[in-house]
């Protein structure tokens, strides 16, 4: 059993949604990974666990529609606004039921009413509501979601970037983010089982961003976003959560994925 601090699970958009297909969730692949999280649990491989959900075909369709990610400059964009939130809800919705139904704890916490931004970045946050969740045993579930912006209106924050904002507050032991593709590939598409901060930049120009429909940055954010807290979370793994198992490989600490390590 983990001694101390925090696990962090992110499922990601391109996992638990058809991402080409607006507002399609892939239900099966939602039961696989709650039964996954409900052993993690059982197996006591986890103590404390905060679980984050990309969006995936939920709500990054209505937050490229209504141009979101640089904020509001004009009243059109306030339905887009509104249904970006909703749907980003609505994805969170569904894998909470799961989650219930696999009697895993599931909290679910509404960024966007946890917090705000200004610039885009995450200048609030309310941790008390995380710790509480925590200190109770109850599984917080965020999501990548739109904030108000004290500056810009609006912002677009990913999933990724609210993690790294709880890491840096909350000790946490592991991240693992479970997402579409092995890891972090390299030119020949080969996977790089270890990116440090003294290697990435060799490799940087090789990871790209995501499906044009995507707002939130793709393989490169999520690298960046960790790199960043490469300090103080010791284990942080990707690794490609489609196949069966991998979630529950990376947190018995097994060799998989991309380790991003200092
Ligand atoms: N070097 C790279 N290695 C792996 N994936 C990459 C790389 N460069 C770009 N990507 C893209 O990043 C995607 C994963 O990011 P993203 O689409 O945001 O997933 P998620 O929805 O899980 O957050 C991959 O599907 C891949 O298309
Ligand atoms: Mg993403």
């Amino acid at each position: 059993m983990e001694d101390s601090g925090l696990t962090m699970i992110k499922l990601g958009g391109s996992v638990i949604t058809y991402k080409d297909k607006p507002y399609t969730a892939n239900h099966s692949i939602i039961r696989q990974l709650s039964e996954e999280i409900s052993t993690a649990l059982k197996e006591g491989l986890v103590r404390e666990l905060l679980v984050g959900n990309g969006g995936g075909s939920f709500p990054h369709y209505p937050a490229k529609r209504g141009k979101l990610a640089g904020g509001i400059q004009a009243a059109w964009q306030l339905e887009h606004l509104v249904e970006t939130h909703r749907a980003a809800s609505e994805l969170n919705h569904i894998l909470i039921t799961e989650m219930l139904k696999k009697r895993i704890p599931a909290l679910s916490i509404k960024p966007s009413s946890a917090g705000y931004t200004r610039n885009g970045v995450l200048e609030s946050f309310n941790l008390h509501l995380i710790r509480k969740a925590l200190e109770l045993g109850l599984v917080p579930v965020v999501y990548g979601d739109v904030f108000l912006d004290s500056a810009q209106g609006c912002s677009i924050v990913s999933t990724e970037s609210i993690l790294s904002y709880i890491a840096k507050h909350i000790k946490t032991e592991k991240i693992v983010i479970g997402t579409d593709v092995d890891g972090v590939l390299d030119e020949q598409g080969k996977l790089l089982d270890r990116i440090t901060p003294s290697t990435f930049p060799s490799i940087k120009h090789h990871i790209g961003g995501s499906i044009p429909t995507d707002v939130t940055g793709g393989m490169l954010h999520k690298v960046e976003m960790m790199l960043r807290i490469v300090d103080i979370v010791p284990t942080i793994y990707i690794v490609n959560a489609r196949d069966p198992g991998n979630i529950l490989r990376a947190l018995r600490g097994e060799e998989i994925g991309t380790r991003i390590t200092r």
